[in-house]
């Protein structure tokens, strides 16, 4: 593995490490890049990391008793300490190694409610306006099962939960709430440790989708209180097709396996099977080795910068954007003023389509989104179709937010 050295926060040296940044794009663009809501970069190190696991080390992992198997299985376990301690968890075995965010909300809407702890109709699951698809569909599945109701509290004017719809829609019928730490679409920090102190009152579960927290601002476990937390390693310099579920050692213990198959079972026989301990009971078939193994260099990467100071760094674009967007003709940020947000930029212009104006800055080298963002519910309450949304990581600049800015500004002009 690469040796990592402990770097003073700047974006200009951390973007040495992200040659897919340095390059111009339709022949002379210098690429910005500012979707990282949708996905991050990864930097050499995890690209390395990587790499060499594949050239020297890999092997299937827990099953074979030979030399690659018992290395490949060690950088595995290691992965999920590095997770662990990145979140402060109080055991690794909290820690389940998932295909993404979304698979992990999935595996807590199909074991935590069973016969014994049973969803019944009319019971609520509590969810915000501004969830992502993934902490929607999931729980509107789960409501198809078993009868349960599904129901969103609403945002204020300025885009923050609206705490008194919040506690009016909280009752003795609520067994669940499911919030995103931060909105994937307005930015918006919601007060989790806030959230869970309510849902004790009335006995709830508190499931975090922490997809968009976890890569940019500090988390700790404990500080939340949470039953569950969800987040996903390609929005955190890591690879795709891996992600994090984390349960409280207790409640996972008692949850039913999600999905059957190998390396989850502790015995099989003809008549049935027997599900092993915590963390394999989650875990069936071959994980994703080589990606654990990447994000836990990822999570190296993060802590040597640090990720309070990424946290101040993205705060600081999130202020310039606020300052220089609203300067166009029609521009309109979505959500709130920036201290109460993360990096997070979702703007309309007025009478332009979210479309045409990604396409242009795409042209210009300018890589943001434009669409729903998987949060069509949000829209649909906002009286939107779409937004564009431009989101910052470590490695964007200050430069970034002005041609960002400088961009916009000849698109509006010219596609008014
Ligand atoms: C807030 C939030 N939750 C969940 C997800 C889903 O993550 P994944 O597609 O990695 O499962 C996303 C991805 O954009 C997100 O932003």
């Amino acid at each position: 593995m690469n040796s990592i050295q402990k770097t003073k926060f700047d974006p200009a040296t951390i973007r040495r490490d992200f040659p897919i940044l340095d390059q111009m794009i339709y022949k002379n663009r210098k690429l910005v890049y500012l979707d990282n809501g949708a996905s991050t970069q990864r930097p050499l190190p995890v690209i390395e990391a990587m790499t060499d696991c594949y050239r020297m080390t890999y092997a299937n992992v827990h099953r074979g008793i030979h030399y690659l198997s018992e290395r490949s299985s060690a950088q595995y376990e290691a992965a999920r300490i590095a997770v662990q301690e990145f979140i402060g968890a109080e055991h690794s075995n909290e820690v389940i190694f998932t295909s993404g965010s979304t698979a992990a909300i999935n595996t807590v809407a199909h074991s935590l409610f069973t016969e014994e702890r049973k969803l019944n109709p009319g019971d609520e699951v509590l969810l915000t306006i501004m969830e992502h698809h993934s902490n929607i569909v999931p729980w509107q599945q789960l409501a198809a099962r078993t009868g349960a109701v599904v129901r969103f509290a609403g945002i204020t004017e300025q885009g923050e939960l609206d705490w008194e719809d919040f506690e009016s829609k909280l009752s003795e019928k609520t067994k669940l709430i499911s919030v995103a730490a931060i909105s994937n679409v307005l930015g918006t920090r919601i007060p989790i440790a806030d959230i869970v102190s309510k849902a004790k009152q009335f006995g709830a579960f508190v499931v975090v989708d922490a997809a968009q927290h976890v890569p940019h601002e500090p988390t700790v476990v404990s500080e939340w209180g949470a039953d569950f937390i969800a987040f996903s390693a390609h929005k955190m310099l890591g690879p795709t097709g891996i992600g994090i579920l984390y349960g409280r050692q207790a409640l996972l213990e008692a949850m039913p396996p999600f999905l059957g198959g190998g390396n989850m079972i502790s015995s099989v026989t003809t008549e049935g099977f027997t599900p092993g301990e915590l963390p394999a009971r989650f875990e069936a078939g071959t994980p994703p080795i080589v990606e654990a193994i990447g994000l836990g260099t990822a999570i190296e990467y993060l802590k040597n910068i640090g990720v309070e100071a990424i946290r101040e760094h993205e705060a600081e674009l999130t202020v310039l954007a606020h300052d220089l967007l609203p300067r166009i003709d029609g521009l309109r940020i979505l959500g709130p003023p920036p201290q109460k947000k993360a990096g997070i930029i979702s703007f309309v212009v007025d009478g332009l389509s979210a479309q045409d104006i990604a396409i242009f800055l795409d042209r210009q080298g300018i890589a943001i989104r434009a669409g729903h963002h998987c949060a069509m519910p949000l829209h649909d309450y906002l009286g939107i179709p779409n937004s564009c949304r431009a989101s910052f990581y470590l490695y964007n600049t200050r430069e970034d937010v002005e041609r960002l800015a400088e961009a916009l500004a000849v698109v509006v002009a010219k596609l008014r």
